[in-house]
């Protein structure tokens, strides 16, 4: 039976027989509602979103199949079920075509009609409860083309998500490579300004004394050069978005040109004395610490609190190791397209412990490239191994030198976690003494008979660690 109240709503004319199932139905819970006319069970649906409708086809004035239409129409969940007469199999089929969930023929047990309710509920059940999981599954893993699972990915996707439906100006922070201007596009992508323009400025990458023109634009004479009249990029993204890349290189006198874009937003263009009003939603990004600019004179305060309205920070790869498989896979499909004859190549399990202990000081960018060089260099095997990654990988990534310790999602056991670090360290001195035990203790601080313990207890603790 189902799990909350079902509302029903029987149409039927033969009011001896509709007020029989109606009773009954209610001794099984649930709520039912009778019309005895195509035109009273219209006037019903319009009033209430039913759970379920069960329909004679026909019935005299507006016939059965009006009313399916309508209760299908108006409530795409709705579960409807047909009555048909016997030997109209074929009416039957048509009501499922135009959205029944089941048919049953007069005459009836009582049980039959349970029976065939019971199961399309639950069929019903299980559909939604599928498309939840979908749903779930893609605002998991990717918001555009941002991937991870990781929880502070998820957590992520959520704050954009939020941020989307809003025009309040994002700071974006994190370090190289972590995707903040995919960040940046997906929060475009999914506000309600995503018909307009997503304009991009990287303001590291503009010569200082273009960078004002650029952003502002300018009329003819302006400057030497200009030779004649142009938009700039915030004109280009009125109602739209404006994207400033490297925030933290711009200079004192364009900052303070854009806290006024920021406040008041209008601004000239450069030579020009008309004052131009603008709607544009501004997202910043920047890989340098801000805060600690200001602290040091070099970014102005007021700027800094009028950008950092709803501040987006964007985690290392390191701290989100976890993710590593499934960007390996997303970069792997991406590049089987280029492939000739087209291949999914897959990485080896060993080949992918060593992509997730490495420290990704370029993040999510060197782990593209990574991923396309070993592919290059894996000749077309179906598989890339460990051979195949670059010296910087195989070898940085065997020690766990300068490499935080990863946590997982899942937590951890401590305990065999740090025996685990243990016996690697311990191992560790053995090969640089070449096995001699005192010094290896001696390296190790420890006196040699508890080395030797140590070492015991642990490999019998830990076999094949
Ligand atoms: N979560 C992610 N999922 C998929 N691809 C990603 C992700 N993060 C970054 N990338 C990829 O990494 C590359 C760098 O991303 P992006 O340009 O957005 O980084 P950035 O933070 O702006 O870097 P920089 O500070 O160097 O400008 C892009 O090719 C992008 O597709
Ligand atoms: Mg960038």
């Amino acid at each position: 039976m189902a799990d909350t109240t079902k509302h029903l709503l029987l149409v039927d004319d033969e009011a001896a027989l509709r007020e029989a199932i109606a009773e009954r139905l209610s001794d099984y819970g649930f709520v039912v509602e009778q019309a005895s006319s195509g035109e009273e069970a219209l006037a019903r649906l319009a009033d209430f979103a039913f759970d379920i409708i069960v329909t004679d086809l026909r019935l005299p004035g507006v016939d059965g199949r009006a009313v399916l239409d309508a209760a299908v129409e108006r409530y795409p969940e709705i579960i409807a079920i047909i009555i048909t007469g016997f030997g109209t199999v074929k009416d039957a089929v048509n009501a499922i075509k135009q959205g029944a969930a089941d048919f049953i023929t007069k005459p009836f047990q009582f049980d039959a009609l349970l029976h065939v309710l019971n199961s399309a509920v639950e069929q019903r059940r299980l559909r939604s409860e599928n498309a939840y999981l979908r749903s779930q599954l893609e605002e998991r893993y990717r918001i555009d083309g941002l991937i991870g699972h990781s929880r502070v990915m998820r957590e992520l996707f959520q704050l954009l998500e939020t941020v989307a439906a809003t025009s309040s100006t994002v700071l974006i922070t994190g370090e190289t490579g972590t995707g903040k201007e995919l960040a940046a596009r997906a929060i475009h992508h999914n506000s309600p300004r995503r018909t307009n323009r997503f304009v991009a400025i990287n303001c590291s990458a503009i010569p200082e004394t273009l960078l004002e023109a650029e952003l502002f634009g300018h009329v003819r004479g302006a400057f030497t050069g200009a030779v004649g009249t142009r938009q700039g990029r915030l004109e280009q993204a009125h109602k739209g978005t404006l994207f400033l890349d490297e925030v933290g290189t711009m200079s004192p006198a364009l900052q303070a040109k854009l806290l006024r874009v920021l406040q008041e937003r209008e601004f000239e263009r450069v030579g020009d004395s008309h004052t131009i009003k603008i709607d544009v939603r501004i997202i910043a990004a920047t890989h340098s610490d801000l805060a600690k600019m200001v602290a040091d004179g070099a970014f102005r305060e007021d700027l800094y609190y009028r950008l950092n309205v709803i501040p987006v920070q964007l985690p290392a790869l390191r701290e989100r190791r976890e993710d590593v498989p499934l960007l390996v896979q997303h970069f792997l499909q991406k590049l089987a397209a280029d492939q000739v004859p087209p291949r999914v190549a897959t990485m080896s399990q060993e080949a992918m412990r060593q992509l997730m202990a490495y420290v990704w000081p370029g993040n999510v960018r060197q782990l593209e490239n990574v991923v396309e060089r070993a592919l290059a260099f894996s000749h077309g095997r179906p598989q890339i191994e460990l051979t195949d990654l670059g010296t910087e990988i195989q070898t940085v990534a065997a020690s766990t030198n300068g490499t935080e310790p990863w946590f997982p999602d899942e937590g951890l056991d401590l305990e065999r976690y740090m025996e685990g670090v243990e016996l690697t360290l311990i191992k560790r001195s053995l090969e640089r003494t070449q096995g001699n035990k005192v010094q290896a203790a001696r390296l190790l601080n420890l006196k040699r008979t508890t080395l030797i313990e140590k070492l015991k207890r642990l490999e019998r603790g830990q076999p094949g660690a």
